[in-house]
């Protein structure tokens, strides 16, 4: 059934359809046809989704309770955790909740770049999912000061006194910053605004990414275009429902074990401690998913290009649907770009370690590899690779594998049914 040609069965239905075509549009969302290959790494946005209605849920319970006053927001959260019913369960929840979002992002970015999601005609999609990415990281860090503890305080301090790098202007723009002369009551309740805010903004980008997919459709781990609907596809409901929902479920269990058994495990001792300016703690690390950025900010010698050098490790991520020149998507078929995204995991994974030791002797050396090699992996390997790499033969429907037939590009008649 084609979702234009809609007809609500009630009458009620089909008035109010006539004036706000809702109905359609969830009739549209049950129907969408999906790729029937789709694998678990696909049930990730559907986590994503759970994950940022779940933010957004808890956040403003615990903001019911939270004062954002550079006097009171320490004590406040502990009122949270002592005082108010269930108070612990939905900070821990928020705080985990970062965690598990950041976990979950991860991995939807991971798959992308294996079978070349943000390629062509996906790059929308891509970077919308980028500034949602940028937007995750600035609202986590600014969350994570609102508790007011010697972390919040100390990582506020450190990440805002980046921008005095900025020549002529570095001063006036961290003054502007913080509302004041340092870190102080004026910063909390600006960062306690925006944190508040930027999850709306996120939610109504993540309806853009959700509505830019919905017009080439999704990828598949084979990567080749497919007709829709067809006997490649099935509807999104019932049949991926039901999966993103065991995955959920599976995601859940994860959650929970941090939620009831490790709370603080990802979190840090020293934010227990209230703030103090007088007193600076011995190693002032981010949360674990901006490591790797911390990193790469470290190992660069010179603070302005320590800077710029993180928000371009960002950016290479944004234009990189430029920047991979191979025509095939699924790193399946890509037996040399496969072995180099596996390296650009490692690689992250080892300036994600680096970014929590002390920024000397060794550790420094690593970094600095490692952040060498994520420059060279996007600017370097991913352009070269698209003229050298030989690809393997590519299915010409998804069915094919599984029923035999032709593997060989070849003999498709024209190039145009090969579609990658
Ligand atoms: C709040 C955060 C996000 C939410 C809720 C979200 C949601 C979704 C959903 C529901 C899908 C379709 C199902 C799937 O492919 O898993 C999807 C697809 C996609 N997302 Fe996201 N996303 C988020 C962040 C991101 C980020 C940060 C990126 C990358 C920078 C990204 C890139 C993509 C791409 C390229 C696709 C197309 C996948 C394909 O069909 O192969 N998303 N997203």
């Amino acid at each position: 059934m084609s979702d234009h040609n809609y007809v609500p069965s009630s009458k009620l239905g089909k008035w109010f359809n006539d004036r706000l075509p809702l109905l359609t549009l969830s009739a549209h969302l049950r129907e969408y046809p999906t790729p029937k290959n789709l694998n678990y790494w696909w049930t990730f946005g559907g986590i994503l989704t759970f994950c940022l209605i779940t933010q957004i849920v808890t956040g403003i319970i615990l903001a019911m309770h939270y004062v954002a006053h550079a006097d009171l927001a320490f004590e406040s959260v502990e009122h949270i955790m002592r005082n108010v019913n269930y108070g612990w369960l939905i900070r821990y929840v928020h705080a985990n909740g970062a965690s598990m979002f950041f976990l979950a992002v991860y991995i939807h970015i991971f798959r992308s770049l294996y079978y070349g999601s943000y390629k062509s005609p996906r790059e929308v999609i891509w970077i919308i999912g980028m500034i949602i990415y940028f937007l995750m990281m600035m609202t986590a860090f600014m969350g994570y000061v609102l508790p007011w503890g010697q972390m919040s305080f100390w990582g506020a301090t450190v990440i805002t006194n980046l921008f005095s790098a900025v020549p002529f202007f570095g001063e006036a723009i961290t003054n502007w910053l913080w509302g004041g002369y340092a870190v102080d009551n004026p910063t909390l309740t600006r960062f306690f605004s925006l944190h508040y805010l930027l999850p709306f903004l996120i939610l109504g980008l993540v309806i853009l990414h959700i509505w830019a997919l919905h017009v080439p459709g999704n990828n598949n781990p084979i990567g080749i275009d497919i007709k829709k609907p067809s006997k490649d596809t099935v509807p999104f409901h019932p049949y991926i429902v039901i999966k993103d929902l065991f995955a959920l479920l599976i995601f859940l269990i994860l959650f929970a074990f941090f939620v009831f058994y490790s709370p603080n495990i990802l979190g840090h001792a020293d934010n227990y401690i209230e703030a103090n300016p007088m007193v600076t703690p011995a190693h002032i690390v981010p949360e674990w998913y901006l490591l790797p950025f911390y990193a790469i900010l470290r190992s660069v010698p010179d603070k302005l290009l320590g800077v710029i050098a993180m928000f371009l490790a960002i950016f290479v991520l944004v234009i990189l649907p430029w920047l991979d020149t191979s025509k095939v998507r699924s790193a399946i078929f890509r037996p040399l770009y496969k072995q180099f995204y596996w390296f650009l995991v490692a690689d992250v994974l080892i300036l994600g370690y680096v970014g929590a030791m002390p920024a000397e002797g060794i550790y420094l050396l690593v970094a600095r590899v490692a952040t060498a090699y994520y420059f060279i992996h996007f600017l370097v390997i991913l352009p070269v690779l698209g003229f050298k790499e030989k690809t393997l033969d590519i299915p010409l429907s998804l069915t094919e594998p599984v029923l035999g037939g032709s593997t060989n590009p070849s003999l498709a008649k024209n190039k145009s049914e090969l579609n990658f």
